[in-house]
């Protein structure tokens, strides 16, 4: 008598769950306004997010510094059951950022990031870190630092090595510079004004200062400090695979060329329910994959309601939000080999977290939560994309 493989089973039967659930999706309608009448929102019982994958499946928490951030994690049990129980690895949504860490020049303030720390080896999950070099959350005094090139560069290195050898060991991968790059199409772009004669480099203060030369060598820095974890270059709107994937590509190719300790490119990802299409993406975690480098999504979140038209998240967003959310997390999967997969992150927990409608204004719905911590359907999305890749 043939022996039933039970796996296989199991795994064919939910195969054909998500096929019928996402032909159930496509006919929930695609416009994203408001629609869908007055149905309920569904609550899903995905069990475990983290069971289904080997990767590193991680998501930006909240922390206190001081009393600056209300949220923080290690005060609240119920979001931390949901980290636990859905995820292997976090990071610190801001408390590592340089004006945490190093508030004023030379005064290290570690407490807030060594408790988070400590909680998440407490609970086997491990930290990807964030961020070592970044034009924005700088404390004022780097900000206006006043010295030459010399000078700058080596602040900055004393910040990146004070950094990453604190976390040695604790860490186990770091985004070493964020947003280095320009969002003009081009050098001559009007809309981007000031930036076009630093193009294809984001005129921040950095590149004031330094030049594109900062980037090597935080690389180098961060090597010196910790040589064991993999050092990654982040940046958003890079999924749009357009002028600024061109900018990334080029310049990873000389970073590599120059024998810069670099590892791997983080796709921030805080990307629309219709932008950019899905081909974009897929060609743009293509053409990071070929470079040999690891490929991670870092800050994933997707907007429901880009142009602010919609006053309430519907039955019918949330079913497209599912199925967005499946297509870019099969994208990467499938696009970026295995081997390279620096893994999947999510930017927040709940919706209620994300800072998101801090930064457009209005509510988006963007994460797999809701304000109550009840799963959304997304969260289908995200459980089916990683069992079809088992
Ligand atoms: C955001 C945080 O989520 C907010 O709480 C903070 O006010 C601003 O920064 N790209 C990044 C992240 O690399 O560090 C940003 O995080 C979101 C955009």
């Amino acid at each position: 008598m043939p022996v039933l493989d039970t796996d296989l089973v199991t795994k064919l039967f939910r195969k054909s769950l998500i096929v019928m659930s996402l032909s159930l999706a496509a006919c929930g309608g695609s416009s994203g306004g408001d629609q869908g009448g007055d149905e309920p929102i569904r609550e899903p019982m995905v069990e475990s997010l983290k069971a289904l994958t080997d990767m590193p499946l991680g998501v930006a928490v909240p922390a206190a510094y001081y009393d600056y951030f209300s949220n923080d994690i290690l005060q609240r049990p119920d979001l931390q059951d949901v980290v636990v129980q859905h995820f292997n690895q976090i990071t610190a949504e801001n408390i590592m950022k340089s004006s945490y860490l190093q508030p004023a020049q030379g005064v290290f303030e570690w407490q807030w990031a060594d408790q988070l720390v400590q909680w998440a080896l407490d609970n086997n999950l491990t930290v990807h870190g964030h961020a070592l070099v970044w034009h924005s959350q700088m404390p004022t005094w780097m900000e206006q630092f006043d010295g030459d090139a010399g000078q700058w560069q080596a602040m900055l290195d004393d910040h990146v090595i004070n950094v990453a050898s604190h976390f040695n060991g604790k860490v186990v991968s770091w985004d070493v510079v964020n947003e280095a790059l320009s969002d003009c199409a081009s050098a001559n772009d009007s809309y981007c004004g000031d930036s076009a004669a630093t193009y294809p480099y984001r005129n921040s203060v950095l590149y004031q200062n330094l030049g594109a030369d900062f980037i090597a060598a935080a690389f180098r820095a961060a090597h010196q400090a910790d040589s064991s974890v993999p050092l990654y270059y982040n940046d958003y709107n890079i999924s749009a695979n357009g002028p600024k994937m061109d900018a990334l590509i080029i310049m990873v190719e000389g970073l590599l060329a120059d024998s810069v300790p670099i590892d791997g490119i983080g796709f921030q990802m805080h990307v629309d329910y219709n932008w950019p299409d899905i081909t974009s993406i897929r060609s743009a975690f293509r053409r990071a994959a070929a470079t040999g480098l690891l490929v991670k999504i870092t800050e994933l979140d997707l907007k429901m309601n880009p142009n602010g038209q919609n006053s309430r998240f519907t039955a019918a967003m949330a079913e497209q939000q599912l199925e967005r959310y499946q297509q870019i997390v099969a994208a990467y999967l499938e696009e970026v080999p295995s081997e390279q997969q620096g893994g999947v992150s999510f930017w927040g927990v709940s919706d209620a977290d994300s800072w998101i409608p801090h930064h457009t204004g209005h509510d988006d719905w963007p994460l797999l939560f809701d304000q109550d911590l009840k799963q959304k359907p997304a969260i289908e999305g995200v459980e089916q994309a990683l069992i079809t890749a088992q």
